[in-house]
């Protein structure tokens, strides 16, 4: 199970959260970029997750929660290992493809409200689908459930190669799930930020 730690919930005290995430065996940085106008939140404006990109030393994972083409295109500039957009957002592949050919691995994410139709002219295109287990906006929520059986439906007819990635309310008590449903990657924020040890919360993912 690779895991991505978000650091959302420690946007206070995020040079301390980074530090640990680095000292840590987490897979990957993930860094939740919202523009105020796809959710209700603004976080992690360019030139911070610049400043991130230069003393992370885990591959970035960056999560865009916006409305614009363009704000997609300024964050590919940092080149980060996984760039993660919404379907939502989007109305055919041409911004898949120009993501890829700047060597950067695409994510597709899709909210708990949205048909997973919506995803299948992508599918044979993309890296990483990453199903929101929340409305997206902010940490600390609780898991919703119905995003189990999505991931299930869409298993079917997914390539091999598209990893499977989980965003929001993911701890101790719903990875089991996470698991058996078929995920192999996931994205934890206030279950690790909020343990003194990431480590050990990490392992318990694991
Ligand atoms: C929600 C974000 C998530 C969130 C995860 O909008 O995309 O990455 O911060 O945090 P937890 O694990 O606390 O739900
Ligand atoms: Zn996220």
């Amino acid at each position: 199970m690779l895991i991505s730690v978000s650091i959302l919930s420690a946007y206070d005290n995020l040079l301390s959260a980074i530090n640990k995430v680095n000292n840590s065996s987490a897979d990957y940085l993930h860094v939740d970029v919202m523009d105020g106008v796809f959710v209700n939140n603004t976080k992690f404006p360019l030139d911070v997750v610049k400043k991130i990109s230069a003393i992370s030393k885990k591959p970035l994972d960056v999560h865009l929660m916006v409305n614009d083409i363009k704000t997609v295109l300024d964050y590919a500039s940092l080149k980060p290992d996984y760039l993660t957009f919404h379907v939502e957002i989007i109305k055919d592949n041409k911004l898949i493809e120009f993501i890829k050919s700047l060597g950067i691995k695409v994510g597709l994410a899709i909210n708990p409200e949205t048909n997973i139709n919506k995803l299948k002219p992508y599918i044979n295109d993309i890296d990483l689908l990453l199903f929101m287990s929340v409305t997206p906006g902010q940490g600390g929520q609780s898991f919703k459930e119905k995003t189990l059986d999505k991931i299930k439906r869409l298993k079917k007819i997914l390539p091999d190669n598209v990893l499977i990635n989980i965003d929001g309310g993911i701890n101790d008590k719903t990875i089991n799930k996470v698991k058996k449903a078929g995920c192999n990657m996931v994205v934890s924020g206030s279950f690790i930020t909020n343990n003194a040890n990431y480590n050990e919360a990490i392992e318990e993912l694991r």
